[in-house]
């Protein structure tokens, strides 16, 4: 059933950086990108990678185990050795919380 799960308060993710949660088993890397707070899976479908390791440059996420770039806002792969965009996930701030929904 689809829900939403706390994942921080807003203050606790400043711009910039990012938080991992577990939603149902999968591991989701929650982003803060000046202010909106965006959702991807934290697994490159290169070769598994946790990309919340990895650099962020502006909107794009780099693999940390070998440089595929995605871009966070809209999941889309950006630059090889990845070809599969990552599964994206909604988020919202509700009373100082950011939520994501699940399901
Ligand atoms: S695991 Fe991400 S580029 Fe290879």
């Amino acid at each position: 059933m689809s829900q939403w799960l706390d994942v921080e308060k807003v203050e606790e993710i400043a711009p910039g950086t990012r938080r991992v949660v577990d939603v149902d088993g999968t591991a989701v890397a929650v982003f803060n990108l000046g202010g909106e707070f965006f959702a991807i899976k934290d697994a490159c479908p290169h070769d598994g990678g946790e990309l919340a390791e990895g650099e962020l440059q502006g909107d794009e996420i780099i693999c940390p185990r070998h440089g595929a770039r995605f871009s966070v806002r809209t999941g889309a792969v950006l630059g090889p050795p990845a070809y599969e965009d990552l599964r994206t996930f909604r988020v919202r701030v509700t009373e100082g919380m950011v939520q994501l929904k699940t399901g």
